[in-house]
């Protein structure tokens, strides 16, 4: 079975939940602790075998594209001043994956910035990774993106990650609804963008992590705008199951959506907590925080 080798990476939305920070910089390149939200989205991709990232972005977003580059002045004065440690951690930051830029030149929605990807993709099977959420898994846990990829490669079906979530939270995700399978996957009937209270039973949400093959491009380019207006990726996602078939399963991880105020302040608490320079301290301050509450 192909390997899966490609990833999207959406980064072109115009992040309007968290202006005015957003209004110059991107939401991808706000920080949790020290490291920006998309170093952590391209990590998960390399560690399920990505070789080849497409990041999609939009205008004022070369700032993504300029972190994954060299910066010689900065290196050349860390080595002046000794700091090897740094040094090293720049260079592995610019030695990851390829990465390819694509430009999405209107934010359309989420299916046409994956649509835009098609000409690096080409015929292969891809992942795509949402750039405003986060998944942390243990050292030798297999991430989201990595089940998904082995998963594809074992059963030639593309895969997406669910989860289950409260009724009461369901309109702010794209709902899964289908048949559970003897091996614990669902087998995808139809999928709902944002659904109003009442308008589906399933509570099974989709977190932003899919694997598809190269057939979803050509529903993508016919998809009509839906929901809000947008090219909705959901759409696509309900004629692909149609066609070849969608499989969706349940992943393992912390999950955090960092394109969201409080998604990103928990992110970075509890990443600050594991973090060895200020995991201690910061476990102070919120012990004597919670007392004064
Ligand atoms: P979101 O809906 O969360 O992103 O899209 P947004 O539109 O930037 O956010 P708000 O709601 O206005 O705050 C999910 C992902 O898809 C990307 C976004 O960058 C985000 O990573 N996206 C969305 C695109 O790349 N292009 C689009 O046209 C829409």
């Amino acid at each position: 079975m192909t390997k899966v080798r490609k990833a999207i990476i959406p980064a072109a939305g115009l992040g309007t939940r968290f202006l005015p920070a957003t209004k110059t910089i991107p939401k991808e390149m706000l920080p949790i602790v020290d490291r920006p939200t998309i170093l952590f989205i391209v990590e998960e991709a390399i560690r399920a075998g990505i070789e080849d990232i497409v990041l999609i972005q939009g205008r004022q977003k070369t700032s993504i594209e300029d972190f994954f580059d060299v910066t010689y002045e900065l290196e050349d004065k860390l080595e002046r001043d000794g700091k090897e440690k740094m040094i090293e951690q720049l260079k592995r930051i610019r030695s990851m994956a390829n990465i390819i830029s694509i430009r999405q030149k209107q934010p359309l929605g989420l299916g046409h910035a994956v649509f835009s990807g098609r000409p690096v993709v080409g015929d292969e099977p891809f992942a795509v990774l949402l750039g405003d959420e986060i998944m942390v898994n243990k050292e030798g846990e297999d991430t989201p993106t990595a089940t998904l990829a082995r998963s594809y490669e074992s059963t030639g079906l593309s895969t997406v990650a669910v989860m289950e979530v409260p009724e009461k939270e369901t309109h702010k995700y794209g709902i899964v609804e289908g048949e559970i399978q003897p091996s614990g996957a669902v087998r995808v009937k139809n999928v709902i963008e944002k659904p109003s209270p009442g308008q589906t039973k399933s509570r099974l949400a989709l977190p932003g992590r899919y694997v598809f093959s190269a057939e979803i491009f050509q529903y993508l380019e016919t998809t009509q705008p839906g929901k809000n207006g947008e090219i909705q990726l959901t759409d696509g996602m309900t004629a692909l199951a149609s066609g070849s078939g969608l499989l969706a399963s349940q992943f393992k991880a912390r999950r955090y959506d960092a394109g969201d105020k409080l998604g990103f302040l928990q992110a970075n608490i509890e990443i600050g907590l594991d973090h060895p320079e200020i995991g201690a301290g910061l476990k102070t301050y919120i012990q004597e925080l919670a007392r004064r509450l």
